[in-house]
């Protein structure tokens, strides 16, 4: 299939309008806001939604719009085309029409952040980088040290000293250079400067443009999934906010292309009330996020005081309607059971913010019943069986004790 063999990117573009080359790796401030763009008139002619079905059942059936010099040689995992789960008994109980989970916790390293590497990983590969960079709160440390193993770059990871032992198993089993720091708040610096000493590339968030690619197949199959329509709202759990910028980036490709029509969804983002700088700017109509002073949160994502993507994330929800709502992290462990129980999918905690985050936008009159949502099940609760409730049961000798 001609299309699946082509990728369109033209450039990649900062919020200033000025033009980089793709085919040079760039890491930036996230101020500058670099994007990658494509020739979306020669997509337009050349492929339709129907090429895209024929593709692989990976996120690589997007290759067109994924910036990759050749789709026929990157490095893939099995990543993405992860199903949206229709939950029933959860809409019922919500009184909503309809509710579908996007569970990305079938993932090769159990969480979304495999998009994000599994593309960037592969450009770099392209580009000829050796050496990689970046503080992550654990997932996509994990993550990036596995897709880096196989194609041999190196990943330098610095997670916090909490980070989930799942995280940590990754980065130690593929032998990947790995540090601690207990002090989260200057992770970001720590690895700017090792890497301007070092002359490795800052794959920090938002810094380079090809993560935000991979995650933005998260939208493409949102869309794909829904039969090419939109739903009206979507859930995120937001830490840096890559992930939700990304999913508009494909919904705002897709609308160009002429594959989706309407409006674009509203986007509701949750987080810990231990570390909410979105929900707190918000709340207090800024445009741009405060730092976060001390942080509260459970091991995991969403550890992100002074979120990369703030500004971008805020202005989204200001563009296309939508809100922050802050979580305990109780009412988030006790989500994970009510996602269990009701519909069979073990989330971990940080997306189990979502259900709560919907619960609460209905209380407040945000969600209306007729209309159709998308919580973005970013990981599996197999990260962070560490960080809930341990599991007991009945040790029996007889068959008589077994009951149902
Ligand atoms: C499981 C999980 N969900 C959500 C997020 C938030 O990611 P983003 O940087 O896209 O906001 C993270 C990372 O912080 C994470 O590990």
């Amino acid at each position: 299939m001609k299309s699946h063999n082509m990728t369109y990117l033209t450039c990649i573009e900062g919020a200033d309008g000025k033009r980089l080359d793709p085919k040079v790796p760039h890491s930036v401030s996230p101020s500058a806001e670099l994007r990658a763009r494509y020739d979306l008139d020669r997509i337009r002619r050349e492929v339709s939604p129907r090429d895209i079905a024929q593709g692989p059942a990976t996120l690589w059936r997007y290759a067109p719009l994924l910036p990759v010099e050749n789709p026929q040689r990157v490095l893939s995992l099995g990543e993405g085309y992860t199903p949206l789960l229709p939950a029933r008994r959860l809409a019922r109980k919500l009184g909503l029409a309809e509710l579908a989970l996007k569970d990305e916790g079938r993932n090769p390293s159990g969480t979304f952040k495999d998009r994000g590497a599994a593309v960037a990983v592969s450009c770099y590969a392209e580009l000829g980088v050796k050496t990689v960079a970046h503080n992550s709160s654990g997932n996509a440390g994990g993550s990036w040290s596995l897709y880096a193993a196989r194609t041999g770059l190196t990943c330098v990871n610095l997670l916090p000293t909490d980070v989930q032992p799942a995280s940590l198993q990754h980065c130690r089993a593929t032998g990947q250079p790995t540090y601690l720091t207990e002090n989260w708040h200057e992770a970001g610096r720590l690895i700017a400067e090792a890497c301007e000493r070092n002359g490795w590339l800052n794959i920090c968030t938002l810094r380079e443009p090809y993560r935000l690619e991979g995650k933005k197949t998260m939208g493409l199959e949102i869309a794909e999934q829904s039969g090419w329509k939109m739903p009206d709202a979507v859930f995120y759990p937001m830490g840096g906010g890559l992930g939700a910028i990304a999913i508009w980036k494909a919904f705002d490709e897709l609308r160009q292309l002429g594959w989706v029509e309407g409006k674009l969804p509203r986007l509701y983002v949750t987080q810990y009330e231990g570390c909410a700088p979105a929900v707190k700017a918000f709340e207090e109509g800024r445009a741009e996020c405060a730092p976060w002073g001390r942080i509260d949160i459970p091991p995991g994502g969403l550890k992100s005081p002074n979120p990369p993507g703030g500004r971008a994330v805020l202005k989204l929800i200001r563009e296309h309607g939508g809100g922050a709502v802050a979580v305990a992290t109780d009412e988030a462990l006790a989500a994970i059971d009510e996602l269990a129980r009701e519909e069979g999918v073990f989330a971990c905690p940080e997306s189990a913010t979502t259900l709560v985050g919907l619960r609460k936008a209905i209380a407040r009159g945000w969600i209306a019943p007729h209309e159709r949502v998308v919580l973005v099940v970013t990981g599996s609760g197999l990260k962070s069986i560490p960080t809930l409730e341990k599991p007991s049961a009945l040790v029996v000798t007889t068959s008589d004790a077994i009951v149902a």
